[in-house]
């Protein structure tokens, strides 16, 4: 073979490689086709606005909503607002659960106030909600999807979720996973001395999606207590310049008040938004696989969920429980993406 020749051959050789190796960096890269479940709520708008500015990464099939922290309406309002905040307009919004599976509805109007967003104007959006209910679009979207292609952003109760899976059992072969902001193991909980409000406001719910065998990450108080504002990083957000930065800015120095005066601590955590930034870096968290359920019986532990840590029972491992995180990381990536946006 001439000279010639074998550099010729090198150099095929050279790009069949490297086109191998763009194609499995793509693949490394793949979009996260994602619904995601919600209660706006403060910190879910802040949730809504980080995931609806990283396109590359998540693609949001839909926004389903549910009552929680707010009335259903209010929070497919601010769910609506969240949206158009973000210029997304393109991405769906369906009406959920107006009340929860068996208990009666619970409420935080306490914690993020009457139209369940603080600190900024809230007006009507232009863009109203699509026709079909959350439920039937989660059994739809579900059964349609190519199997095991679906991610589950649980920012709120679990009622539509749970709804969907006691129609349509089959859905879960639809489901990738879900990621669920929920629940309370090492510190307790934030509306009894044991549970968490997501919780506490369905267990039911929570208890069917447990039990339903889909593969599930619990990102619980554990972790977003560990992930706190401070002055100079709601100051980086706010001072960004843009709608986005000035809003979050806004939202979060009102809704972290509460938490910092009942807990005494220096900053207030940012629940929901945990959950999205698990799906962007899941590289900043860490935790390990538990047996967990959730208590649904009447009494002080109601809402509870025991994580068993330490592998107590020899149970079998039904979640992936978050247990750390990097709030600097946090607050980094949030700051980025948020300033993203107009
Ligand atoms: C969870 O409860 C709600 O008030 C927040 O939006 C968050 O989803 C925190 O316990
Ligand atoms: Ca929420």
């Amino acid at each position: 073979m001439s000279r010639f020749m074998r550099i010729f051959h090198h150099l095929i050789r050279s790009v069949v490689f490297l086109s191998v190796l763009s194609i499995s960096s793509v693949h490394a890269a793949e979009k996260i086709d994602l619904i995601i479940d919600t209660d706006p709520g403060a910190d879910d708008v802040v949730a809504l606005l980080l995931a609806l500015a990283s396109p590359e990464q998540l693609n949001v099939l839909g926004i389903t909503t549910v009552a929680g922290n707010v009335r259903l309406d209010k929070t497919s309002r601010n769910a609506r607002l969240a949206r158009e905040w973000a210029g997304r307009e393109d991405v769906p919004v369906y009406a959920g659960a107006p009340k929860p599976l068996v208990r009666t509805p619970i409420y935080a109007e306490n914690i993020h106030g009457q139209e369940g967003v603080t600190g900024v104007p809230i007006h009507e959006p232009a863009k109203g909600l699509e026709q079909a209910n959350a439920v039937n679009y989660l059994i739809d979207t579900l059964r349609a999807a190519k199997p095991g292609s679906v991610t589950i952003a649980m920012l709120g109760p679990q009622t539509n979720l749970a709804l969907a899976l006691v129609q349509a059992p089959d859905i879960t072969k639809g489901i990738r996973e879900v990621v669920v902001m929920g629940g309370a193991h090492f510190n307790g909980g934030n509306i009894t001395p044991v549970a968490e409000f997501n919780l506490y406001a369905d267990p039911h719910a929570a208890d069917v999606v447990l039990k339903s065998g889909v593969k599930l990450v619990y990102v619980p108080l554990d972790v977003t207590h560990k992930i706190l504002t401070s002055d100079q990083r709601l100051k980086q957000i706010a001072s960004l310049g843009n709608q986005a930065g000035k809003l979050v800015g806004d939202i979060l120095n009102e809704y972290v008040k509460n938490d910092m005066a009942h807990y005494g601590l220096p900053g207030g955590p940012v629940h929901d938004a945990s959950v999205i930034a698990y799906l962007l870096k899941p590289e900043l968290f860490s935790g390990r696989e538990v047996n967990l359920v959730v208590d649904t019986r009447e009494g002080p532990t109601f809402g509870q969920t025991i994580a068993d840590w330490y592998d107590t029972l020899k149970q079998p491992k039904n979640a992936f429980w978050v247990e750390n995180g990097d709030a600097q990381g946090f607050f980094d990536l949030l700051t980025a993406r948020l300033g993203r946006l107009q």
